[in-house]
């Protein structure tokens, strides 16, 4: 096996390659999502939840391709990797439509917290990503992966106020 030499283009190279691929990892992150976002939209009984659902469904479309822009100005080709840690959060959000009854608050309750989960795990990609962009001198990608990092906290928060302004006080009706 060839010993790593020193020198700047040698050290460089490996990070921009590490960002691309973890660019890769979170592009099949959002596909895998779209492809979830309309079951959770289905299974989800208030009419706010599934408008929230419907409406993340359009953002995650728009990030899909504010990603294929970044490997645009990455000189790469958009090519999406199965991204693990996505492919749990649905197998949990799965889980939960079919360990909760249709037509219930508590059903909504546990898709909020699947759908909190898939949030906070993009927002810590993102804002990886964001920072990463930074150090290896790439402003505009950097920009750019903000502005999803925003729409990621942003959806975030709705789903909180949801919880706590509608979804939780019909969810007190079925404690049993
Ligand atoms: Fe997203």
């Amino acid at each position: 096996m060839e010993t790593k030499s020193s020198g700047l283009v040698r050290d460089q190279l490996p990070l921009t390659e590490f960002f691309a691929d973890q660019l890769r990892d979170v592009y099949g992150a959002e596909k895998q999502l779209s492809q979830f976002l309309p079951k959770l939209r289905k299974a989800a009984t208030s009419p706010d939840l599934a408008m929230a659902f419907e409406d993340h469904f359009k953002v995650t479309q728009a990030q899909i391709s504010r990603l294929e822009q970044i490997f645009q100005l990455l000189e790469k080709d958009p090519e999406a990797k199965k991204c693990d840690g996505m492919e749990g959060l649905i197998k949990e959000g799965q889980s939960v439509i079919e360990d909760t009854e249709a037509g219930s608050a508590t059903r909504d309750v546990g898709l909020i917290v699947s759908a909190q989960k898939v949030e906070h795990y993009e927002i810590a990609a993102y804002g990886s990503l964001r920072q990463l962009a930074k150090t290896i001198d790439k402003a505009e990608i950097s920009r750019l992966l903000e502005e999803t990092l925003q729409e990621e906290k942003e959806t975030d928060m709705l789903l909180s106020n949801l919880a706590e302004t509608l979804i939780n006080q019909d969810a007190r009706a079925e404690i049993r």
